[in-house]
């Protein structure tokens, strides 16, 4: 495959522009809790930074995949609920019965260029002999179902987990592909640094939880090292009643005192945040690259979470009605992860590390359609709380796997022409001509 890169953009982006406004849907602390139990960054060293331009259309490096709108498409999903083992029962849509289809009939299509579709083989063979962790929460785990959804007509993986831990807990998996010998993992870190875990036996979902946000969970640090995908998510968590602590001393507390009222405070989760990105930047021997799924809106409709409210809705919304809806804290979330994901940007490219920023928040804010509604029945039985936080499977998650193979694909083929384009860059940005072979990417 030839390609062409035939413009070499200096990244700009706009983490600003998340209109401000009102809340209109203000969900309160407990909502996750109780669902739970490329523009090629060109810089003068190593490119480190992938938003995903297009790979088929070789002009458009430049092109931001994460800027376009939800287009009719008649071929509906890649996979049925029936025919794909890993569907969380939660998020088992139709299992639950929800009677209408038509909103599987959307892709996306981003402004200036193409998404290409996933494929399956492709993604198998670019990550043959390689490993990948989700870190997060469950929006992260309804990620790996959908990918393992997603390459379950090619490959099915072994469930190795009992090899890494002992304890049989839904949240950690190891799957192993071995044709492929790919690994997947999802490591259960809500936090994503240690917490007192007060959650694991709060049925009353309102004591504090306190979290250490100057050290990394060892739930992930301990396993992390010799993965070559590391894909953090979450936030979720961040609305509970938390107090922060730093070198083991009280440094602030949101919804102190169980005071539900109390804003957001957002000082320990952008520390967190910090905190994980430097661990793994700094942790010996990772080479891998480092991704950050941003927030995953929620969308609770005519009432709060707790309060009869839903998400009944069977079509995308416009990008316009989308960027009327606020739901509780989501431009701050957005805007915390961006700052501190470019931060880390810096601090990993001097180390030779990738990065990779999954820009779903304004994409999946177009999705009211796209959670379980009331087809996502709690294990009791109690379907008065509906989900308007997870995904359907299948559904418009799968997207952000469609998002990361064509963003691994870029960083793939650039690795392969990085030395090239960068040295020309440095002679002025000059049209680069470089052959690639088609072996590259399909080994
Ligand atoms: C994320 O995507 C939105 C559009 O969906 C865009 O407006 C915003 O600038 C992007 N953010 C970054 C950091 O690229
Ligand atoms: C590349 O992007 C430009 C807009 O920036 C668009 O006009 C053009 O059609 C795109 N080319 C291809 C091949 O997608
Ligand atoms: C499988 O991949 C791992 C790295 O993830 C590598 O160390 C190992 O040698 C590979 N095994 C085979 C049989 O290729
Ligand atoms: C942590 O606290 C100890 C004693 O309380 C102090 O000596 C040390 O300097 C502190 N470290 C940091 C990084 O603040
Ligand atoms: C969605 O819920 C609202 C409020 O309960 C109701 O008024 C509306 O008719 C529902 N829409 C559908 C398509 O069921
Ligand atoms: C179902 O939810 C309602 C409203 O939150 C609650 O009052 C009730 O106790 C729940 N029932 C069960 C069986 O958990």
């Amino acid at each position: 495959m030839k390609v062409e890169v035939l413009e070499i953009l200096k990244s700009s982006y706009a983490a600003k522009n998340v209109p401000k406004g009102v809340f209109i849907l203000p969900l309160t602390l407990l909502v996750v809790v109780l669902f739970l139990p490329l523009i090629i960054n060109f810089h003068e060293s190593d490119s480190t930074l992938y938003y995903g331009g297009n790979l088929e259309s070789t002009e458009n490096y430049s092109c931001n995949i994460f800027s376009g709108n939800w287009v009719a498409y008649s071929e509906g999903p890649y996979y049925d609920n029936e025919n794909c083992p890993f569907i969380t029962y939660k998020q088992n849509c139709f299992m639950h019965g929800r009677p209408d289809r038509e909103f599987l009939k959307w892709r996306w299509k981003p402004d200036e260029c193409e998404l290409p579709l996933f494929d399956a083989k492709q993604f198998l063979k670019l990550v043959r002999g390689k490993s990948m962790a989700f870190v997060g929460d469950s929006i992260g785990r309804n990620q790996m179902e959908s990918l393992l959804c997603l390459l379950n007509s090619v490959a099915r993986p072994e469930d190795i987990t009992g090899r890494y831990t002992l304890n049989d807990d839904k949240y950690f998996k190891w799957w192993f592909y071995a044709h492929y010998n790919f690994t997947v993992a999802i490591l259960w870190s809500p936090f994503l640094v240690k917490s007192s875990q007060a959650y694991l036996n709060d049925a009353s979902f309102s004591n504090a939880e306190n979290i250490y946000v100057d050290e990394a969970d060892k739930a992930w640090t301990n396993h992390i090292a010799n993965f070559d995908y590391v894909i953090f998510s979450g936030g979720q968590w961040f609305f509970r009643p938390l107090t922060f602590y730093e070198n083991g001393s009280v440094v602030g507390c949101q919804k102190c005192h169980n005071l539900m009222t109390d804003p957001l405070n957002l000082y320990g989760y952008r520390s967190a945040l910090r905190t994980a990105f430097r661990t793994v930047v700094n942790l010996k021997g990772f080479k891998g690259m480092v991704f950050l799924v941003t927030h995953s809106p929620n969308h609770f409709e005519n009432g709060e979470w707790n309060k009869g409210g839903g998400c009944n809705r069977t079509m995308p919304i416009t990008k316009e009605e989308s960027l009327l809806l606020h739901p509780y804290g989501l431009e701050e979330f957005y805007e915390t992860q961006v700052e501190e994901f470019m931060a880390a940007e810096k601090e990993g490219r001097e180390k030779g590390l990738r990065f990779g920023l999954m820009n779903i928040t304004r994409v999946m804010l177009m999705r009211p359609d796209g959670h379980p509604h009331k087809y996502g029945h709690n294990l009791d039985g109690n379907v008065s709380i509906n989900d308007c936080v997870h995904w359907c499977m299948p559904g418009p998650v799968d997207t952000w796997n469609e998002f990361l193979l064509h963003i691994i694909k870029m960083a793939s083929l650039q690795t392969f022409t990085q030395r090239e384009v960068v040295s020309t860059f440095k002679k002025g940005r000059k049209i680069v001509k470089e052959e690639i072979c088609n072996d590259e990417i399909s080994r």
